[in-house]
């Protein structure tokens, strides 16, 4: 009896040790970006004793749900508020008792998170022009920038590893180590909408996908449960880094990743499956975790994996599966595999001389206005706007006398096709057995508005033509924006990487 009630006294003890002060969660914070309608204002935090919290916004009182968190004697406190337009700068407080808490100098705009591995880490401080761009930051006042530390945990944070002050004005201390594909992503949207953009960098280098899906995900791909439940890919940044945003609402993502999955085993079929069902995984999460106020489907940017090596490197290697993969192996997005996704293609975009290696790099400029572009007809409805480059509709073999001829005509052409560049066209061959066995390099011989025509010498003795014609199927295409197909004012659209069925022979 006496022995008890000394237990009960310690796990009182114990129990009120872990308490918390009446506070916002830790990404609210001065000088943030809440999203603006048509979302509405989600906000929360904790409250010791579970005390009544009211917030006022703007000029109304509002009364806060509390939400008992089990053996715990504080609560988590939250609210959604009617939604606000775009603008700002706004004070918004909090009350419990008589203490008050405050965020200042808050602006409604546009929330994306941007994650990857490498690529998307990349510095501003590093690309070309580093120092124009990093003087030019400073005057997106704006523009709110917030990056997330590099911790991984095993289990499901409900709060991010974050460093005081969580957002930043662009000054040129904060945005000098900012991901240059965030900001410049970020910053061609304000330059474009002139509304509040607040951009969330969460990423870490040589990370692959599966660090950044949720065990829901994974089991949808090769994982079981059992292997999911020995920890085997411990889903350990998407615990982390990307679900404590859950609970905040967001306009979309953006993503720069797969040079970790680009090996036999996972850059074809698995990748795709990883891709697709993290993407819907996430979109699921946030829709849930705001209480609708993330839209089930809010648009995924992407930048298909760029150029690796020198020009002219002659290995295919597994960098064109996983570009391939990234579309759902459809070659373009979006698709119905893959609805609302937008991607930036970034193959010819190589940097041999890269001091941070021919996989980093340094133009981040070209792949953030690719990006932007797709993201203002995706996910901002700028239909009219040119951003997919052109696209295979068919391939045709057209003689075969002296040489093999194909016809091969596109779509999704402005105004008419260019080219710089005569190589990048393969034919398959096979053997009388039907297996494919080798590819054979074409040369282009003419550009017509929506059609090139290609030669290719024939397939080795004994072989027959195979079934399909590939395009740009290397690790490193070409040299630096010089692939053979392009579109759009400035040819700034390159055709996408294809793989696609021959319909017709001669
Ligand atoms: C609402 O807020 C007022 C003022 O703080 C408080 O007295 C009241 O208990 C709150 N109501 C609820 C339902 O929490
Ligand atoms: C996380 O899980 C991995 C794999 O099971 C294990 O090796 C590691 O020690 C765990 N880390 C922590 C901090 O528990
Ligand atoms: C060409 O790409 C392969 C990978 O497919 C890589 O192993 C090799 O180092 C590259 N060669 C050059 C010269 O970059
Ligand atoms: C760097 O600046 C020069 C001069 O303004 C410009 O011509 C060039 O395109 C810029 N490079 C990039 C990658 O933006």
């Amino acid at each position: 009896m006496i022995v008890g009630f000394l237990c009960f006294l310690i796990a009182i003890g114990f129990v009120g040790a872990q308490t918390e002060t009446f506070r916002f969660a830790n990404y609210y914070a001065d000088s943030m970006v809440l999203q603006r309608a048509p979302a509405r204002l989600v906000l929360w935090g904790y409250v010791p004793d579970c005390r009544s919290v009211n917030v006022n916004y703007p000029d109304y009182s509002f009364n806060a749900t509390l939400e008992k968190i089990p053996g715990k004697t504080y609560c988590r406190w939250k609210i959604d508020l009617p939604p606000a337009k775009a603008g700002g700068p706004y004070t918004i407080s909090a009350v419990s008792g008589n203490e008050g808490i405050e965020l200042k100098d808050v602006l409604f705009g546009d929330v994306w998170v941007c994650s990857g591995q490498s690529n998307m880490v990349f510095e501003l401080s590093e690309v070309y022009n580093a120092t124009t761009e990093i003087a030019n930051a400073a005057s997106y006042t704006n523009i709110r920038i917030l990056s997330v530390n590099r911790v991984p945990s095993n289990s499901t944070l409900d709060e991010p590893p974050l460093t005081a002050p969580a957002w930043n004005k662009p000054s040129s201390t904060a945005i000098n180590s900012f991901s240059a594909v965030c900001w410049l992503y970020g910053r061609d949207l304000y330059d474009t909408y002139k509304v509040p953009i607040g951009l969330i960098s969460s990423d870490w280098g040589g990370t692959s996908i599966d660090k950044w899906s949720s065990h829901d995900a994974l089991a949808k791909c090769k994982q079981t449960d059992d292997e999911v439940k020995a920890g085997l890919y411990p889903s350990n940044l998407w615990n982390a880094m990307i679900h404590p945003f859950v609970r905040f609402p967001i306009y979309g993502a953006i993503w720069y990743q797969g040079e970790a999955n680009a090996r036999p085993d996972e850059a074809d079929a698995l990748y795709r499956c990883y891709f697709a069902e993290m993407i819907k995984d996430w979109r699921l999460k946030w829709y849930e975790g705001t209480d609708k106020q993330t839209k089930i489907d809010f648009p995924f940017g992407f930048v298909q994996l760029a150029a690796e090596g020198t020009e002219g490197n002659k290995s295919a290697g597994y960098f064109p599966g996983l570009r391939w993969s990234q579309t759902g192996g459809q070659g373009f997005v979006p698709n119905e595999l893959l609805p609302n996704v937008f991607m930036a293609v970034a193959m010819d975009l190589g940097d041999p001389t890269s001091p941070h290696g021919s996989i980093h790099p340094r133009d981040k400029q070209d792949v953030a206005i690719r990006l932007s572009r797709a993201g203002r007809a995706i996910a901002y409805g700028d239909t009219s706007l040119y951003y997919t480059g052109p696209l295979p509709v068919s391939a045709a073999i057209t003689d075969l006398r002296e040489t093999i001829s194909a016809k091969i005509m596109y779509r999704n052409v402005e105004d008419k096709l260019y080219s710089f560049s005569k190589y990048g066209f393969e034919l398959s061959c096979k053997e009388r057995t039907g297996n494919t066995v080798s590819w054979i390099e074409g040369t282009l011989d003419t550009v017509m508005n929506d059609y090139v025509t290609v030669s290719f010498p024939r397939c080795p003795a004994g072989d027959a033509i195979g079934e399909e014609i590939r395009y740009a199927w290397r690790q490193d295409p070409c040299v630096f924006k010089k692939c053979a197909i392009y579109s759009g004012s400035d040819y700034l659209f390159p055709s996408p990487p294809y793989i696609i069925p021959i319909r017709e022979h001669v």
